[in-house]
């Protein structure tokens, strides 16, 4: 969580610092501040509270220079406040940090470096590498940098200026994401590339251990124990427009309604004459393909993540005959897992930094499995932590709450899915054909329930004001249901649960009432007679029913009004429409309610802490 920025150039700081801020915002927004050098030393500015805040209270004579260091927070150690907002200084204030990360021995490091002398204004663990690097000055601040990173136990990506040398920057990584942005007579320093796209798209992504020495002219990188590190810059292929609203109220609808172009995106290059192709899994294919390899298939993800690792288990064994479990990243590595060098593990993450699936990646490949990275980011720190990285291409994804990733990751689950079984044995030709044809047409399925955008909304606006709703869903469409009651959960803070319908019966049955609306997925599907019995239970029971149907079930026609209606396709291509709808009726709801749908409350995109 939080995201850190620095420029250092000819052109004014503050202008670059808070545009960048302004990208990373998804990050945290729970306080903000910039630090920037001039003649008079260090010019401080923060605020609590998101970047506007800051922006309103910035005068024009404040944070004048052409170098300087922004943060914005998402709080671990000490409250949301201004005091504990970032850039972090040392007692003399020469020196100012901007943190990404946690310090975890940084209640030993503060007693002596107190017991020293220095005094510490805030509650965070992130001070401590100001006054620490402020211990190490000898007059190069490289060398003080690396000497206080020596110390510190924990994560972190940094960025440090200092007033006795105004023409350097240094930042340095572990455990944290850092780009450099590369341009003329300037650079930047990032959590990531969007931040920096208005500038420049050639980049250098920093390395765990690196830490990089930079100037106007130059950037150089080295690890922590001075070995020179030559790197090559990536170009970025995102462009501007694609981190800006382009008129949309809100990203999360704009990226809503991006999707019928990032599913293109994600399914094309993959299926050629009739077949999937994935040149990335090459290395793998022989593993994959003989079941005296792979036994085992361990899906990984957290949150939504996690909902699509869900998908991508039924999907495995129905079509690859794999045995497969899926984990939320951060109880797995808890649970003792039973791993074996026939195991592969398939890690899902939008961001690819997410700390807990990064962890359980780790600890499943020191256990012997392999692991593949299904991510949405270029060079995120996933990609290094697996054997191969399926890049799902949807595009950059600023709104916190994750639509058309979600929906790139069943696709790229799907094509996975008919691939591996493809290597294992012939299947039936006509589900696979059917599949295949459905996946392809996916886009224009989406295209035809966003149609329905304006009716959803109406929905919506009646059932704004319930404060607890269920979403049901059985089978493939469970982890569905799951998805649909977080998406509503974290938008518009109305307390939502996602079960399997066959289970209410032994339980959940008790919470239902007129005042608890019922989301009921009953799309065509092998249970959709099961479905049925289902609803009929809450209905019987005066329960709201909002029903997502195939159109043309004429018996849900009969039956509930306030119904929204996918077109027909292969159940286990349907996730992905029923996701579309959610997000929708989701994103509804929170806007009824007024509430910031792009930055929910105590959320952040990337949830780089434990
Ligand atoms: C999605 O709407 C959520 N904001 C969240 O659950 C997210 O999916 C989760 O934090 C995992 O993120 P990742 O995909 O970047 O690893």
């Amino acid at each position: 969580m939080c995201g850190i920025i620095g420029y250092i150039g000819k052109r004014q700081a503050k202008d670059i610092l808070i545009g960048g801020l302004r990208r990373l915002e998804y990050r945290g927004y729970d306080s903000a501040g910039l630090a920037v050098l001039n003649q008079a030393g260090l010019s401080v500015q923060k605020s609590q509270g998101k970047l506007g805040k800051l922006v309103n209270q910035l005068q024009s004579d404040q944070c004048i220079g052409n170098v300087g260091i922004g943060h914005t927070r998402w709080a671990t150690h000490g409250i949301p406040s201004k005091t504990n907002a970032h850039p972090h200084y040392d007692s003399k204030e020469d020196i100012a940090v901007v943190h990404n990360g946690i310090i975890e021995n940084f209640r030993h490091i503060k007693t002596s470096l107190e017991a020293a002398g220095r005094r510490f204004t805030s509650d965070t663990d992130s001070e401590v590498l100001p006054h620490l690097i402020g211990s190490f000055y000898k007059g190069d601040l490289l060398q003080a940098v690396k000497g206080a990173l020596r110390q510190v136990e924990g994560n972190y990506a940094i960025a440090v200026i200092s007033t006795h040398e105004p023409t350097r920057m240094v930042a340095a990584r572990k455990g944290s994401p850092l780009v450099i942005g590369l341009g003329e007579n300037e650079h930047l320093v990032a959590s990531d590339v969007t931040a920096m796209l208005e500038h420049t798209n050639q980049v250098v992504y920093i390395e765990d251990d690196e830490i990089v020495d930079i100037n106007m002219e130059d950037v150089r990188i080295s690890t922590l124990a001075g070995e020179a590190i030559q790197r090559n810059a990536a170009t970025v292929m995102w462009d501007i427009s694609q981190v800006q609203k382009e008129g949309y109220p809100h990203f999360m609808i704009k990226e809503i309604m991006e999707q019928p172009s990032s599913l293109r995106q994600t399914i094309s290059e993959r299926i050629q004459s009739g077949r999937v192709v994935f040149p990335e899994l090459e290395p793998l294919r022989e593993c994959l393909g003989n079941p005296d390899e792979f036994n085992q298939i361990v899906f990984l993800g957290c949150g939504t993540a996690y909902h699509a690792g869900f998908v991508g288990k039924y999907m495995i064994e129905k079509f690859a005959r794999i045995p497969a479990t899926v984990d939320m990243s951060s109880e797995f590595r808890y649970s003792s897992p039973v791993l074996t060098p026939r195991t592969l593990v398939v890690a899902i993450s939008q961001s690819g930094e997410t700390t807990d699936t990064l962890a359980a990646v780790r600890y499943a490949k020191e256990h012997g499995a392999a692991a593949i990275a299904i991510s949405n980011v270029v060079g995120s720190s996933i990609t290094r932590e697996v054997d191969v990285t399926i890049n799902m291409y949807a595009g950059p994804e600023i709104a916190v709450a994750a639509s058309k990733t979600y929906t790139s990751q069943l696709a790229v689950l799907s094509l996975f899915a008919l691939y591996v079984a493809n290597l294992r044995q012939p299947l039936d030709a006509d589900s696979t054909e059917t599949l295949l044809k459905d996946i392809l047409q996916l886009p224009s399925h989406v295209e035809k329930v966003l149609t329905q955008a304006s009716s959803i909304e109406h929905i919506a606006k009646r059932y704004s004001t319930f404060n607890h709703f269920l979403y049901l869903g059985r089978h493939i469409n469970y982890p569905s249901a799951l998805e649909g009651a977080l998406k509503l959960k974290e938008i518009s803070y109305i307390h939502a649960e996602g079960y399997p319908a066959g289970e209410m019966k032994h339980g959940a049955i008790a919470l239902i009432d007129d005042d608890m609306p019922v989301v009921c997925i009953v799309s065509e599907s092998e249970v959709h007679e099961k479905m049925l019995s289902n609803i009929q239970e809450v209905h019987a029971r005066k329960g709201r029913i909002i029903a997502i149907a195939t159109k043309g079930d004429l018996e849900i026609e009969a039956l509930f009004q306030d119904t929204i209606y996918l077109p027909q396709i292969h159940e286990f291509a349907s996730p992905i429409l029923i996701a579309v709808a959610f997000q929708l009726f989701a994103y509804y709801v929170a806007a009824h309610r007024g509430l910031d749908v792009d930055q929910p409350r105590n959320l952040a995109k990337s949830v780089t802490v434990e």
